[in-house]
């Protein structure tokens, strides 16, 4: 009797933390952003009780609807061990704005299955969940949008037939993202990037414009670790942040970028348990 009732615990304890619907998120910069890599995984494989995912500097998007890898250290074996979904990035940077990612966007809107087949075959080779895409071109237009967003819902289904996540990140500070257009798609999450605004009032306003234009359970809020003059957050400022995602029903935080800062921890906690 009394071990099946510890049975019953242990399942009900698995059930628990399989159906929290609180999700966070925390990107690793790798080399890219100057990371002291092996500290920055100390911590997050100390916080697997707040985060649940990690996206990770990996891939670059190419010419001609290519993949490229970076060759930065690679952490999908310590994450994926320590049982956090990992879901590599695909980024256009550097430096940002270089003309040429509007070149190569519009080669893969064209063309994307090249681009997919070889995503999805790193994800089975190297074990990864799924994908962070972070295409961010200059100079697209309306017309981009709706290629992108096709080319998102393209790659989300052929993922799905692998058991693998999509996750895109997007903004208002170019028309090649069309939040509502990504949100129509079969793309499992989408992370704003316009929250990272510095004041509190540009935060408020873009999470006031990602909730009107993305069902909340496609909504993950990016949230970032400074301020608009790289000076981390106050606890009073987290504070008045963290009250609105909570009222606002938000369940999903990508965090750019590791480490996180301390003074965030109890207000995560706050978030996975609200
Ligand atoms: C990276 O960090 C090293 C050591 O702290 C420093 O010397 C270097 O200038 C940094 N590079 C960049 C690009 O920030
Ligand atoms: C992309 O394809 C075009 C047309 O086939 C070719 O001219 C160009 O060299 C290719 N670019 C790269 C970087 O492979
Ligand atoms: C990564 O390493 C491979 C194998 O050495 C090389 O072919 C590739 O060009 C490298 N990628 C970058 C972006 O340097
Ligand atoms: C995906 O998951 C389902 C349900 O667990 C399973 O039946 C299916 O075989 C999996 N597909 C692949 C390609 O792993
Ligand atoms: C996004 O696309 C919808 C549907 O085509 C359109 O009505 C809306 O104006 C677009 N939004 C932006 C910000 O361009």
């Amino acid at each position: 009797m009394k071990s099946i009732i510890i049975l019953f615990l242990i399942n009900l304890i698995v059930v628990i933390v399989k159906c929290r619907e609180q999700s966070v998120l925390t990107w690793m910069g790798l080399e890219r952003t100057n990371e002291t890599i092996n500290s920055d995984l100390e911590q997050i494989l100390s916080l697997t009780q707040i985060l649940d995912s990690v996206a990770f500097e990996r891939f670059n998007l190419g010419a001609n609807s290519t993949l490229i890898v970076n060759n930065f250290t690679d952490v999908q074996y310590p994450l994926q061990t320590a049982g956090l979904k990992t879901l590599p990035m695909v980024s256009t940077c550097c430096p940002f704005g270089r003309p040429e990612v509007i070149e190569y966007a519009r080669q893969l809107i064209n063309n994307p299955q090249p681009f997919i087949d070889s995503a999805i075959q790193h994800a089975i080779d190297e074990g990864f969940d799924g994908w962070n895409i972070d295409i961010e071109p200059v100079g697209g237009d309306e017309r981009d949008s709706i290629g992108y967003a096709n080319f998102i819902d393209s790659f989300a289904k052929q993922l799905h037939q692998y058991n693998k996540t999509l996750t895109v990140c997007a903004a208002t500070w170019t028309p090649f993202w069309n939040l509502s257009l990504l949100a129509q798609t079969s793309v499992d999450k989408i992370y704003t990037m316009s929250t990272y605004a510095g004041t509190f009032q540009g935060f408020q306003s873009a999470l006031q414009f990602a909730i009107q234009s993305i069902p909340l359970n496609k909504l993950a809020v990016g949230v970032m670790t400074v301020d608009e003059n790289n000076q981390p957050f106050s606890t009073e400022e987290l504070t008045q942040r963290f009250q609105l995602i909570i009222n606002n029903n938000i369940k999903s935080l990508g965090i750019w970028s590791s480490p996180i800062p301390l003074n965030w921890l109890p207000f995560l906690k706050q978030f996975v348990s609200s």
